[in-house]
């Protein structure tokens, strides 16, 4: 589903994220591994308030290993709880539920400490359009684990899924919006395919696309598409592109539109390498 984001839609959104958050311990703030910083709803941190949160860097498989460590000692050097996550691979996944775990039992503790019975610990996932939430839910509430179903009272209309012994996830995600005010901001979203194709200019995209691969990732453009460091020329690059490609209209001239698609769909499968695109310096500047 294509979200477009107006001022109701957003109201609408931190409407409902606000009144799910009344109901639970933990935050699941999922980000994108290729773009951490971008990837984040603007305004995550005011709606959430003072919510214990962990933030999932998702689609690790995709992004460049090195740019993700440092992403990750990024966040620790700021005291926030973060892990990278292959939604595919179980040790991953199991790695995310005892780090929730784990946080949902300091939180008891406290809890304890204060003469409060304990009650189980109760997390949701948030994060923009098509970041993996639906994935990831999926993916922790596999066969082993029992949905505990609607209770009445508080969590009236909310199915929680119990996620072993450990702790009560919302079984839908709050979805945020992104950031958009920032042209560069926009340029890697509609890249990963947060933004819906038919809304971006995809030639311009992938023309910077091409151009950011060149300077920073030239392996994987040089073997799936023979194009060298000094191939600056872009119309000829898309040429050459479709050529090889066989994109091409009636009369054999080279179709850019599926050019543009060819290099989206390349970048995004991850078939011109494992590629973040901002690192934690790219903040600083
Ligand atoms: P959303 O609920 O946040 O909107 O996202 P959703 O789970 O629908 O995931 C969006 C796309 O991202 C899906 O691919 C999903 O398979 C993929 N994805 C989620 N987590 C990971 C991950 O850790 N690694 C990789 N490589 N991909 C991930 P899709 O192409 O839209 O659909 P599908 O055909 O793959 O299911």
């Amino acid at each position: 589903m294509s979200i477009q984001w107006f001022p109701g839609h957003m109201a609408k959104a931190r409407r409902e994220v606000e009144n799910n958050l009344k109901l639970i311990d933990i935050v699941i703030e999922l980000v994108d591994a290729r773009v951490p910083h971008s990837s984040q709803n603007p305004m995550i941190q005011e709606i959430i308030a003072h919510k214990e949160k962990i933030i999932i860097l998702m689609k690790r498989d995709l992004a460049d290993q090195a740019e993700t460590e440092s992403w990750l000692q990024y966040f620790k050097d700021r005291a926030i709880h973060a892990i990278a996550v292959d939604a595919n691979n179980p040790s991953h996944i199991e790695n995310l539920i005892q780090r929730v775990t784990r946080l949902g039992q300091t939180l008891q503790e406290k809890q304890i400490s204060k003469g409060v019975s304990p009650r189980p610990i109760r997390a949701m996932i948030l994060g923009i359009p098509n970041v993996g939430k639906s994935t990831l839910i999926n993916r922790l509430a596999n066969k082993r684990i029992a949905k505990v179903g609607d209770r009445p009272g508080v969590t009236r209309h909310q199915t929680w899924i119990k996620v072993r012994r450990a702790f009560e996830l919302l079984d839908t995600p709050g979805i945020l919006w992104p950031k958009f005010e920032d042209e560069e901001v926009g340029v890697k979203l509609a890249a990963i395919g947060t933004i819906k194709d038919q809304l971006v200019p995809m030639q311009d995209i992938a023309a910077r696309m091409l151009e950011f691969l060149q300077e920073n990732y030239p392996e994987g453009i040089k073997q799936r598409y023979k194009l060298g460091p000094d191939d600056y020329d872009m119309w000829e690059n898309f040429e050459q592109i479709g050529r090889q490609y066989g994109a091409l209209e009636s009369g054999g001239k080279v179709n850019f539109d599926r050019v543009a698609n060819i290099i989206l769909q390349d970048l995004r499968a991850g078939r011109l390498g494992k590629i973040t695109l901002e690192s934690v310096e790219s903040l600083k500047l």
